[in-house]
């Protein structure tokens, strides 16, 4: 029995998913093609030419993922739109039966007493807009937003939290700089103008959202920031990466400007891409929470290459996890604290959005998964996020990553993060070790809820 964890008695459990990575049925019900579709049937571009195209097959059999969840006793479900559903081409028409689907969706998880909390885009950008430019595009805001009032028109009755963005750091690195992630450019730091636009559509969005009057939240990929040594060059890299990855996403939504990029050349307009107004809107008070996905710290080093004022150095002495990423729980608590000290009155209440970790699963010949190392993961989380809260943080509820083993992006299907283990020849569900110890862990919390 997973020992009770000291949090507020209305601090609220969930699980994460996302669109791509789950849903499947890519060519049905008038669902126009993505930059994920394109960018996986590219030779090489995903492991083992791994597609999303059936992935957990969840269009179609998310009344049984819904009991799984049920079976959890979560208190809400973490899931992503997908844009290309209700526009197929971004712009233009709007599809009824991609709308349909999620009214669906959203009326079975109220039904199973789940609230159900939607993210707007989570990296599938409908691939027409990606041919218009894409997130370089100022124009892919707007649609953005247009997209988010026609989805908010639809479900804002009965959906009152919306998170916009899922992680823009991540999406303008992989997906723009690097070209690891779809649309799959290595444009570099000719990126940057991927990071304010979609900064630009969060405030669009949030706009549109907060008219109908409904609640905004953005998810973002956080990571403390640690210099590999104190030498004057590795902190001063350190402050950089930290830059790029945390402060490029957060302080213009709290603190209304962005950080000091001078390390990477670059002014505060980004070179012309701010307009004036912008970051007001960015910043237009009322984000009723910020979403805080956390993996691991970085371990920042000074530059080995003149391309980038940083470099990345490995964390040593730690467990890892089957993706290879450290696992440092304490870094959830020094983050949390970390963002309370840096933004104070600034900083919204907090959700944990995503959190987790992969494991080389495999169904025993017992038919059961045992993952002990996915719960020491989520039990030192847990536990450092209670630390935080237990030092001031306002952290309302926490969303582990992920309900089932799906679609991990470039990896394919070969990183399973799931409570539920999913075999993807025959699509059976069957719960991990973890699953009933997340369940436990919930119930025991419900038990120190007021009646
Ligand atoms: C995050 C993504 C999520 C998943 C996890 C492992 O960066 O938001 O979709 O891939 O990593």
């Amino acid at each position: 029995m997973p020992k009770r964890l000291d949090l507020p008695s209305d601090f609220r459990w969930g699980a994460s998913t996302a669109a791509y990575q789950i849903e499947g049925a890519v060519d049905e019900d008038g669902r126009g093609p993505s930059v994920w579709d394109v960018f996986a049937a590219r030779p090489g571009a995903v492991r083992d030419g791994h597609t999303g195209a059936v992935a957990c097959d969840h269009y179609h059999r998310h009344p049984e993922d819904i009991a799984l969840m049920q079976g959890l006793g979560l208190d809400g479900y973490r899931f992503s739109i997908a844009w290309s559903r209700i526009r197929p081409t971004g712009a233009g028409s709007v599809n009824e039966a991609g709308l349909a689907f999620y009214d669906r969706l959203v009326d079975a998880l109220l039904e199973a007493g789940i609230t159900p909390l939607p993210t707007l885009f989570h990296w599938d950008l409908p691939q027409a807009l990606e041919e218009g430019g894409g997130w370089l595009d100022r124009d892919t805001a707007y649609r953005f937003a247009e997209y988010a009032a026609v989805t908010a028109e639809r479900l804002g009755d009965r959906v009152r939290a919306w998170i916009t963005l899922n992680e823009p750091f991540v999406h303008m690195v992989y997906g723009y700089a690097l070209g690891i992630h779809a649309p799959g450019r290595a444009l570099m730091l000719d990126a940057l103008p991927a990071a304010h636009h979609q900064l630009l559509g969060h405030g669009l969005a949030a706009a549109a959202l907060r008219e109908r009057g409904l609640q905004v939240m953005i998810a973002n990929n956080l990571t403390p920031v640690r210099p590999a040594t104190d030498d004057p060059a590795d902190v001063a890299a350190a402050t950089a990466y930290d830059a790029l990855h945390n402060r490029l996403f957060t302080d213009p939504l709290l603190l209304g400007r962005y950080p000091d990029l001078s390390a990477f050349g670059l002014a505060e307009d980004l070179g012309g891409v701010v307009h004036p107004g912008d970051l007001k809107l960015i910043s237009a008070p009322g984000l009723d929470g910020l979403g805080v996905n956390y993996y691991n710290p970085t371990r920042i080093a000074a530059p080995t290459d003149p391309g980038l004022p940083f470099t990345e150095a490995p964390i040593e002495g730690v467990p890892r996890t089957a993706f290879d990423w450290p696992v440092v729980p304490d870094g959830l608590r020094e983050l949390l604290v970390g963002l309370r000290g840096r933004y104070g009155a600034a900083l919204p209440p907090i959700t944990i959005t995503e959190n987790g970790c992969s494991v080389a699963d495999e169904v025993g010949p017992d038919g059961t998964v045992d993952d002990p190392d996915r719960i020491a993961y989520l039990a030192g989380h847990l536990d450092a996020l209670a630390a935080a809260v237990a030092e001031g943080v306002d952290v309302r509820g926490y969303y582990t990553w992920s309900l089932l083993d799906n679609f991990e992006w470039a990896e394919g299907f070969h990183q399973r993060f799931g409570l539920v283990h999913v075999d993807f020849e025959t699509q059976r569900r069957t719960p991990k070790a973890s699953y009933t110890w997340y369940r436990d862990v919930i119930a025991a919390h419900w038990a120190s809820r007021p009646r």
